[in-house]
């Protein structure tokens, strides 16, 4: 990892320049976020100020993070792009495939048999590029990440949503698609609408069952599932210096479920401590080197309502322990009003499961403390009433809280140690008698709560809490259970308590750890081939798109004008597609068949203007493709909102659609159709919508003349003959006009033009 090492120190060394750049163009005390935003700014030190929520900046990440499902994209992506290696340090985790069912060593096994060409295409493109390459079973993305590479004032993008995680260290760690992933590992910036920010000021300290995952129940509560988006959330204050490391990242991970961008921590004695306890005491030196630039302002958090767009203020010393859901994460309960809430709602208040663990709360911290509960079950006496599992985040603390011998209380209370992956907190779980959808309660320390997320039961309740709250509620099997305050009765009929849950923040005899699974790519890998088999159903080698032919595009089809909300999950569905995220052909059956036919208010099931009958929206896109027909697809208000996946703009592209014309686009996606080559168009006046009908037949005219804010024209010609002409807007820029003429971003890149 000297790579890192010296990436960090370049990073570092930009700093205080950078940071007197920011001070001087923003013109007042800094935040963190603020510092490590200006310090990544890809143009160089500020010239201006940024407006926040509004301005649109192009930023420089230190590092990439993928997981195994959307890595597959991203990197058949880079490997478009031409390059030798990447341009940052890159990771890939295999954490996301690995379904959990009987325990960890023989669910790791049928995963290794089930996954094996994903993964071992995933082992060589890494071992080409440059890429450190995690293997099944070495670990959750996040809990390696923070282990091995979050580092203070750093900035990294991942893809996957919980990548905040990092945030535990100081890092401004944000969750991405894939796209923006093969980006900046070719070497491009990286565009963000520069954040709002929320501060959190965090006074007193916890104690007794209180643990960090509780403020971020808390703050869950406050904000709702909406109240961050846009927005990164910087906690401070002496109550934010006494959490551990581990303990700020289970906080900023669950940021996710207020839809914040991330939320982070300023640098203290206990990131260095944690920095040191896993082997980077390195890191540790050089950011005491720059302490003062990896936190806020003295007099940000001083007067924080000045310089933040909301404050929150939590007293550690009063947070109670909560439990969050059911089936949303911002439905926050303290404890003592939580067995009420059971009562009323009428929710199942036998638990059935009690899962610990996952990317959140994995730390030697949470699993000690949870492990001094089920020791107490042992010695008085009491038998768990549920079912209970644990899912270490990473192999270096299941080999070292097995060594130190949690693993084994675990086991006396009946507990089942699943593999170190994301298994039932992303669905996969084959939790048995699921199938039978009944009502049930489970309660997990992970962070998403939706129905189905865990099981595919829709009646299943979910609840959130910390791994202690977990492992006493499931100790009593009981979710009216407050163990603050209530006893139960053990195997010879007494009465008995359960004592506060206690633990270490890290081990006294140091972490430890045989194999961490981690494989470092080739120095050179000009040599390595990487392993697609030519006949797999779920990766393909992706080929160029073409480039554009230069003329107005005339004679296109109306595929489909959709109606109402078209997300990125009806333009490209999840669940079962999921299998397919790296076959681009075979995903492409899912194109659009979850938006709504404006003729018939019907989903996938569209006029095909050259037999006349109506068909599956793929299937009459592909009879178009046959016949060398370019199609349209028109749509309404906030088009392609919800996710950053990249599917949703490479499916029609790759299907033969020219251009997507909407009243408005969500941005991120439009992005993305433009970096695929794709025409993303706006109504000049959305009344325009209504003109067109479902056999026209449509001309995009102006692109010979294709210039920055300059409208193109549409002309309909109906089936009548009758003719309809409007204005259609664009939001291209110099740069992005050369992707679509070029094809496509990645062309370009591969040229050695971008
Ligand atoms: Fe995996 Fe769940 Fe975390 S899916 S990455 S363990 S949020």
């Amino acid at each position: 990892m000297a790579f890192d090492i010296e990436m960090i120190k370049e990073v570092y060394a930009r700093y205080p320049e950078r940071i007197a750049a920011a001070r001087k163009a923003v013109g007042k005390p800094l935040t963190l976020t603020e510092k490590i935003l200006y310090s990544h700014l890809s143009d160089g030190p500020a010239t201006a100020a940024y407006e926040r929520g509004k301005s649109y900046v192009d930023f420089q990440p230190d590092r990439v993070a993928m997981q195994d499902a959307t890595a597959q994209m991203a990197l058949l992506q880079f490997m478009q792009a031409g390059k030798d290696q990447v341009a940052v340090p890159s990771t890939v985790h295999c954490d996301h495939l690995i379904q959990a069912e009987v325990g960890a060593a023989k669910d790791l096994q049928k995963a290794n048999d089930k996954n094996k060409e994903v993964y071992d295409f995933l082992a060589s493109v890494s071992n080409k590029y440059g890429i450190g390459f995690w293997k099944p079973g070495a670990g959750i993305i996040h809990q390696v990440v923070l282990e091995n590479y979050a580092f203070p004032g750093g900035m990294m993008i991942g893809t996957d949503s919980h990548t905040p995680n990092a945030g535990g260290l100081g890092m401004v760690a944000i969750g991405v698609g894939g796209a923006d992933a093969c980006d900046v590992m070719a070497g491009l910036p990286w565009e963000l609408k520069f954040p709002k920010l929320i501060g959190v000021k965090l006074t007193g300290k916890m104690s007794g069952w209180t643990s960090a995952k509780d403020v971020i129940l808390k703050v869950a509560g406050i904000l709702t599932v909406k109240g961050g988006t846009g927005a990164i959330v910087e906690y401070f204050g002496e109550g934010a210096r006494s959490l551990s490391a581990t303990g700020k990242g289970t906080i900023c991970n669950m940021g996710a479920e207020i839809g914040a961008t991330t939320s982070i921590f300023g640098y203290d004695e206990k990131s260095a401590a944690y920095l040191s306890g896993t082997g980077r005491s390195d890191i540790a030196e050089l950011a005491n080197g720059i302490a003062e630039h990896l936190t806020g302002d003295d007099e940000v958090y001083a007067n924080p309502e000045q310089y933040f767009d909301q404050v929150i203020e939590i007293n550690l010393s009063e947070l109670e322990p909560h439990v969050n859901g059911p089936f949303t994460p911002d439905l926050a309960w303290p404890l003592s009003k939580f067995a009420a809430a059971v009562k009323e709602n009428n929710w199942p208040a036998k638990l059935e499961v009690g899962l610990i663990g996952s990317c959140t709360n994995s730390s030697y911290e949470d699993i000690s403390r949870a492990a001094s509960l089920a020791q107490q079950a042992v010695d008085k006496k009491l038998v768990a009433k549920s079912e209970f599992t644990i899912t270490p985040g990473s192999e270096q603390v299941r080999y070292t809280v097995e060594r130190d011998g949690f693993l084994g209380t675990f086991g006396k209370m009946g507990g089942v140690v699943l593999a170190n992956a994301c298994g039932p907190c992303i669905g996969q779980w084959a939790r048995h008698g699921a199938e039978k959808q009944e009502k049930n309660s489970i309660i997990t320390s992970f962070n998403r709560n939706f129905a189905k997320r865990a099981d595919g039961n829709p009646n299943t309740h979910a609840f959130v809490a910390s791994p202690e709250v977990v492992t006493a509620l499931a100790i009593a099997g009981d979710l009216t259970f407050n163990p603050m305050t209530d006893s139960l009765i053990n195997e010879e009929g007494k009465e008995v308590r359960l004592d506060e849950p206690r633990g270490l923040e890290m081990p006294t005899k140091g972490f430890a750890v045989e194999d961490a699974g981690y494989q470092a790519p080739a120095e050179d890998g000009s040599q390595v081939d990487v392993i697609v088999d030519p006949k797999s159903d779920r990766l393909q080698l992706l080929e160029s798109f073409p480039a554009w032919e230069g003329t107005d595009l005339k004679g296109l089809k109306l595929l489909i004008k959709a109606k109402g909300k078209c997300t990125t999950d009806h333009i490209s569905m999840a669940g079962p597609w999921l299998r397919f995220r790296g076959h681009l052909d075979n995903i492409s059956n899912n194109m659009l068949i979850g938006a709504v036919n404006a003729y018939n208010d019907e989903t996938n099931k569209v006029k095909n203007q050259i037999t006349g009958e109506y068909g599956e929206v793929p299937a009459t896109q592909r009879h178009y493709k046959e016949e060398g027909i370019g199609t349209v697809v028109v749509g309404d208000e906030n088009y392609g909102e919800g996710s950053s996946r990249e599917h949703a703009a490479m499916e029609p592209r790759f299907l033969g659609v020219r251009a997507i014309l909407v009243k408005s686009f969500a941005r991120i996606h439009e992005t993305n159709l433009k970096k695929q080559g794709m025409l993303a168009l706006t109504f000049d006046d959305p009344a325009d919508y209504d003109k067109v009908q479902e056999d026209d037949t449509i001309d995009i005219l102006g692109l010979t003349e294709f210039a920055p804010n300059k409208p193109l024209t549409v002309v309909l010609t109906h089936a009548d003959g009758t003719k309809d002409e409007f204005l259609v807007n664009h939001t291209y820029n110099e740069g992005q006009i050369e992707w679509f003429k070029a094809g496509s971003a990645l062309n370009l890149i591969k040229a050695g033009i971008l």
